[in-house]
């Protein structure tokens, strides 16, 4: 039996422990291997909740414990983060974070303690959510020169930006709603001003370019000044006004990455990208273009990829005999074609 702990029980945490037990069997099927959430690291107390009772409040518990293989950090923010994630790598617990400030600014130096310790970090919840993005470009597209890589991805802005476009709200109108909703924080500033969609594109952009792109680095400008009127003239030349993070390789072989505002066209997929979806397109020699869609955000989507991540590396380090495909059986598995 191996455990996973869980970093941080806030949203993305509490989802992490709730998608594991309810799909516990069927990722212990697929892994080969017994699991079990060992510790959850909170200064909180949750007495009331059904996990309290994991509930610890020193790293060094989990740091000790020699069962921990994995650890999910769901705590945001740099400091104690980086701390944690670094001791946790360095006893020898692969890591899997859905903390895009922390590999925007620290991803090289934990890359590097992961290596020099044998063990992996992980990130594809740092990114799109839900999305598969992550691992796409680390394998799947690995054999693509990639000239490109450009998306929506902050939820919250293009919630805004598709009411502004859709039923005409001011921005202040749609920036409450949006509140109100709880996709914005009280302090939107890091949504807004597209601070969140550039951390994201620092992490696309050093993954892809292969050398760590920092966030002053980026051009970024966020939606705060965009105004009815401007969402209108995009309208009314057949496109829709967007927040687009993107990266490119110039013709020099430098990388530009970019956070701003753009007019898409009602031609490319992504302007038809609304809500609090993500979309992200990758430009490849082989592929020529690709876009990956789904929830940008949230609790259960974010942490489908925090435990997608440690799935993987169970896989890779602990799978006994994992799961593959057996023969179905007529009549008993599926339902025979109908004919006509
Ligand atoms: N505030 C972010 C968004 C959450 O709206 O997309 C996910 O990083």
């Amino acid at each position: 039996m191996k455990k996973i702990a869980v970093l941080g029980y806030g949203v993305v945490g509490s989802g992490v422990v709730e998608l594991f037990y309810r799909n516990q069997k069927k990722i212990e099927k697929n892994t080969g291997t017994e699991l079990e959430i060992g510790y959850i690291l909170d200064l909180r107390e949750f007495p009331d909740d059904p996990y309290g009772d994991h509930v610890v409040h020193d790293i060094q518990v989990i740091l000790d414990d020699p069962e921990v293989g994995y650890v999910a950090e769901c705590m945001g923010g740099v400091n104690p983060a980086f701390d944690f994630v670094r001791r946790c790598l360095e006893a020898g617990k692969s890591v899997a974070t859905s903390n895009k400030q922390l590999v925007a600014e620290k991803g090289d130096i934990l890359l590097q303690v992961a290596k020099a310790h044998h063990v992996n970090f992980f990130f594809e919840a740092s990114v799109g959510g839900a999305i598969p993005i992550i691992r796409p470009l680390h394998t799947c597209l690995a054999a693509n020169d990639i000239s490109a890589v450009a998306g929506i991805l902050n939820g919250t802005t293009n919630f805004i930006l598709e009411k502004m476009f859709c039923d005409k709200m001011r921005f202040d109108d749609a920036l409450a709603l949006a509140q109100k909703l709880g996709y914005a924080e009280r302090d939107p500033s890091a949504d807004i001003d597209g601070g969140d969609a550039c951390r994201k594109i620092c992490i696309l952009s050093s993954l892809v370019f292969g050398k760590h792109v920092y966030p002053e680095q980026v051009y970024t400008k966020g939606i705060r000044n965009i105004t009815l009127e401007d969402v209108q003239l995009a309208q009314d030349f057949g496109g829709a006004v967007k927040l687009i993070g993107a990266v490119k390789r110039l013709e020099s072989g430098k990388i530009l990455p970019t956070v701003m505002p753009m007019v898409v066209m009602n031609e490319s997929l992504i302007s038809h990208v609304n809500g609090v979806f993500n979309a992200v397109m990758v430009w490849g020699d082989g592929v020529d273009k690709t876009m990956f869609y789904g929830r940008g955000a949230g609790k259960l989507p974010t942490a489908s990829a925090v435990l997608g991540d440690l799935i993987d590396e169970v896989k890779q380090t602990d799978t006994v005999e994992s799961q593959s495909w057996e023969p179905a059986e007529e009549g008993a598995d599926f339902v025979a074609p109908i004919d006509d």
